[in-house]
């Protein structure tokens, strides 16, 4: 089988080698086709990161294993990390982590054995990226959940958890809080959770998690999130592990799938062969398990955990007292181990693994299409508009604009109301929300919000405009604060 690989920048080459030497030396049956992306791309004039050829290989390949790659700063381009995640619909970003002998942590000292993953959302939420500044002093950001989106990657979660024998599935979300966006995602992962009756699925709110996290790591499998909130819970279950150099991610898509260490490029450590290659070798080891080469997998990750049992270690982890050795002496000891088994949580053959066979055929956009299909109304529009008026100011000038039986039910200010009621202690800034609602016995067309829009625009400027739905009987909007 060939794939595609991308050695990265920084240290990338360096464990990139290390990597694929011991990969080599297991015989791991693999041919590589090497491919230009990262900051070197980037300088050359290719504004994505990566060349065309790179993209037709990986695209034909379906499988790249990438270095880490550093974004330019300050040049306006966008991360070609994010980009090929989100480009190739690799929608489930699976981190796993594990205790590791020889890497210390308080837990490993408590004799707390942590076996963690983190499934995060990986293409949607605030990593859009769409954002706009509403006035000079105010910014905003859309953050996009969908129904299709959020059953993907939640499905890939409740598959994984029953292949690798999980004790138990939690969602982790704020829908306390975004009731609609978070709201959805735990809707969903509600409904796919009665599919898979054997499997205790349970949610906790992503704060009380933290917390959960840090003290009782033990008791949880696996865990998913959405996109941002993932991916701070991820790094915060590196750290419970040993840091970043131990926690390996797979960006697993229907017919593309990346797989790459969490780390970035250490520049500061970059050229001296000193770093630890455990991260992009754990990642690599994921991806063997995803195209089906379990044996090997198990023997390597057998050789890299009798490695570090033995307190080998590259300079940034492990016992002081014992001298450091670079990547390629620490490469060269985990192939001198093959075949042993260690001590602690030795991987069993065949077990433990997340194969998810890649489907290559291409269905087009199936997403497009809802699964619903409730009547549909519009009752209002949520209006944003710049002021520096006082809000009873501001609702005796709305008032008198209203049109086409929308009435102004409530302003608010960041989200709080602050007219027909609300409280001196509310602190303002000048972007409003002026929401007017009609009966829904009576819902509107859109022509009649143009108009209310145009009569409003005379007295004010309008930064953007919401439309109020229904669904059925369903209010699709949230109240203001204090509404
Ligand atoms: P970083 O992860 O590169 O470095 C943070 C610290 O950890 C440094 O002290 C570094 O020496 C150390 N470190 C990281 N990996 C190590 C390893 N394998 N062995 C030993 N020490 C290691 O994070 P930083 O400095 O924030 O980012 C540097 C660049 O990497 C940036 O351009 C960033 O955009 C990029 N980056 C790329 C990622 C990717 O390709 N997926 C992920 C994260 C950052």
């Amino acid at each position: 089988m060939k794939i595609a690989v991308a050695k990265g920048d920084g240290i990338g080459p360096e464990i990139m080698e290390a990597v694929i030497g011991v990969f080599n030396a297991a015989k791991v049956p693999l041919e590589y086709q090497f491919v230009d992306m990262g900051k070197w791309v980037f300088d050359k004039g290719f504004s994505n990161g990566m060349t065309p050829e790179a993209k037709d290989t990986i695209e034909q390949l379906g499988i790249l294993f990438k270095g880490p790659m550093e974004t330019p700063k300050g040049k306006g381009v966008k991360s070609v990390n994010v980009t090929a995640r989100k480009t190739w619909n690799t929608y489930a970003n699976d981190r796993k982590f594990q205790t590791l002998s020889g890497v210390d942590t308080v837990f490993s000292k408590a004799g707390i054995n942590i076996d963690l993953t983190i499934v995060r959302e990986n293409i949607e939420d605030t990593y859009g990226g769409i954002e706009h500044m509403l006035t000079q002093d105010v910014a905003i950001a859309r953050r996009f959940i969908t129904r299709g989106g959020s059953e993907q990657v939640i499905r890939y979660a409740f598959e994984m958890a029953q292949k690798k024998g999980a004790r138990r599935i939690t969602c982790g979300h704020k829908a306390n809080i975004m009731k609609l966006t978070d709201g959805l995602f735990l809707e969903v992962f509600n409904e796919i959770a009665k599919e898979y009756p054997n499997l205790k699925a349970d949610d906790v709110i992503v704060d009380d998690l933290c917390m959960k996290l840090v003290s009782r790591p033990d008791l949880f499998d696996v865990i998913i999130l959405t996109n941002l909130q993932g991916d701070i819970v991820s790094d915060l279950c590196a750290g419970l592990v040993g840091g970043l150099g131990f926690a390996p991610s797979s960006n697993i898509g229907d017919h593309i799938s990346i797989f790459e260490a969490v780390h970035g490029t250490a520049p500061d450590i970059a050229g001296k062969n000193i770093a630890n290659p455990t991260s992009l070798l754990l990642s690599g080891l994921n991806m063997l398990r995803h195209l089906g080469m379990m044996e090997k997998a198990v023997m390597i990750e057998n050789a890299l955990l009798s490695t570090l049992e033995s307190g080998i270690h590259t300079g940034d982890f492990g016992d002081k007292s014992i001298p450091s050795v670079n990547t390629t002496v620490f490469a060269q000891a985990i192939i001198d181990n093959f075949g042993k088994q260690p001590t602690h949580h030795p991987k069993p053959s065949l077990q433990d693994f997340d194969f998810i066979p890649t489907n290559r055929a291409i269905t087009k956009n199936p997403m497009l299409l809802s699964s619903k299909n409730e009547p549909h109304k519009i009752v209002g529009a949520d209006f944003f508009i710049e002021t520096t008026l006082q809000p009873n100011e501001l609702a005796a000038l709305a008032i008198k604009q209203e049109k086409n039986q929308l009435k102004l039910v409530t302003i608010s200010n960041r989200g709080t109301q602050v007219w027909p009621t609300g409280s001196v202690f509310t602190n303002l800034v000048n972007q409003y929300r002026l929401r007017f609602e009609t009966d829904p016995a009576s819902p509107l067309a859109q022509a009649d919000i143009i108009d209310l829009y145009a009569a409003l625009s005379k007295d004010f400027k309008i930064s953007s405009l919401e439309l109020l739905n229904m669904w059925g009987d369903k209010k699709a909007y949230s109240l203001a604060q204090g509404q």
